[in-house]
């Protein structure tokens, strides 16, 4: 199957193979080619270029889209979300705004604890079915993959419930999905703090990694949840499954999670909101990709984390949604970009690599997604007719997306 795009206004996020992440004033470049043909063969891009070199000949081609006036993008990568879920949480959204926070609402037995038992009380069919809805959604506003965590579960069977549900999920979509046990989401009810962590370590981890129900592992490692002691003996129980991790730290204090998860090798240190610049330093020289969150702090009215600060000290940056129904009940990738660039002063190219080859690289999967280059998976959009790339975060409510292709074809 050949499918060739011609006269594309703008082919952007042209990026090598070869490249996993991109760093510092790197992420400035977002390789683009104006007046553009792009060549699609059994679902992985092969050849582009400009029209003025496009071969005029030797091009048998299954279909040929005249894409004229508009720009074809690599699908967003969203490599923090939390879409399997029960219900939704807006009660609590009216309890913010009358004054309580989330730290607040989470100490009174809320929060993630009310999504537990939303959970608990839905069958697995039922729960299939919601997330699925959200994950068409998100398919449908250009995202072409995603990273899902469990964590609304909080005792063994619920976990892996969620996880279940993820792996069809998985099966079921074009979009490539990726899995992460986050277990040590909060303490379930049942539980003291000491004997979940055990729990988690004795029981969940080995059914998790029996099965292969994850690809990673993630902590909240944040104030009033699991403190970077519980970090450092969980990551190191789920490295004997092979499951690396992708934590949460520094959202609502910096407690010391981040080194921790550095020392795993973390995949990602997420969220870091409350970041101190004394960290910069321990992800210099490491393997571990910041992954900033701008839609939870708009929703939680909550600092940025500072990614603007990171990017100028050289470091590479990710952004993701962080879907879910507590902070950010969004997975609108459009949105997260213009959140990055109008509320931490990234540049719009900034803010689409961090949205697509740095997010692909925050879950594993920029060898083969995130960014236009041969032998990449064809997972692009067209957007709308629009005038330039930078149109995209500034106009950050208009819908652009016009058509996706998740492995080279088109979903409807
Ligand atoms: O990433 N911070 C922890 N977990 C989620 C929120 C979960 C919830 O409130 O349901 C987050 O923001
Ligand atoms: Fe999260």
């Amino acid at each position: 199957m050949r499918l060739l795009i011609s006269n594309i206004k703008t082919l952007a996020g042209i990026a090598d193979k070869g490249l996993l992440r991109l760093h510092g004033s790197e992420m400035q470049c977002l390789g683009t080619i104006d007046n553009a043909w792009l060549l699609v063969e059994n679902g992985l891009i092969s050849f582009f270029g400009s029209m003025n070199d496009m071969p005029s000949e030797g091009f048998a081609v299954d279909k040929e889209i005249n894409a004229e006036g508009c720009i074809v993008m690599p699908s967003w990568c969203d490599p923090h979300t939390h879409i399997v879920y029960a219900g939704s949480r807006e009660g609590e959204f009216v309890d913010k705004i009358m004054g309580l926070s989330y730290a607040e609402i989470a100490r009174r037995g809320g929060g993630i604890l009310n999504s537990a038992d939303l959970l608990h009380a839905t069958s697995e069919d039922e729960l299939y079915r919601q997330a699925m809805r959200r994950a068409e959604e998100i398919m449908r506003k250009g995202t072409g993959c995603v990273e899902i965590k469990s964590g609304y579960g909080l005792n063994t069977a619920d976990e892996l419930k969620m996880l279940r549900v993820i792996r069809r999920i998985k099966e079921s979509v074009p979009m490539r999905v990726v899995s992460t046990f986050l277990g040590a989401h909060a303490i379930g009810r049942q539980y003291s703090h000491d004997e979940y962590v055990d729990l988690i370590i004795n029981e969940m981890l080995p059914e998790v990694g029996h099965e292969k129900l994850a690809d990673y592992v993630d902590v909240f490692c944040d104030e009033g949840f699991f403190t970077p002691e519980d970090t450092d003996r969980i990551l190191e129980a789920a490295a004997r499954w092979g499951m690396k991790p992708k934590i949460h730290v520094d959202e609502l204090a910096a407690t010391g999670g981040l080194p921790v998860g550095v020392k795993h090798g973390a995949l990602s240190v997420d969220h870091l909101e409350n970041m101190p610049e004394s960290e910069f330093d321990i992800l210099k020289n490491s393997g571990t990709m910041p992954t900033v969150l701008p839609g939870t702090s708009f929703f939680l009215n909550m600092p940025y984390a500072p990614a603007r600060k990171m990017i100028n000290a050289g470091l590479g940056v990710a952004v993701a949604s962080d879907y879910n129904p507590g902070s950010t009940p969004s997975g609108d990738m459009k949105f997260v970009v213009s959140l990055a660039c109008i509320k931490m002063r990234l540049l719009p190219s900034e803010a689409i690599n961090a949205a697509t080859i740095n997010a692909a690289y925050a879950m594993g999967l920029s060898g083969d997604y995130g960014s236009i280059a041969p032998g990449k998976v064809a997972n692009f959009f067209i957007t709308e007719p629009i005038p330039s790339v930078d149109f995209i975060p500034y106009a950050y409510t208009s819908p652009i997306v016009s058509r996706v292709f998740l492995g080279g074809k088109e979903i409807v």
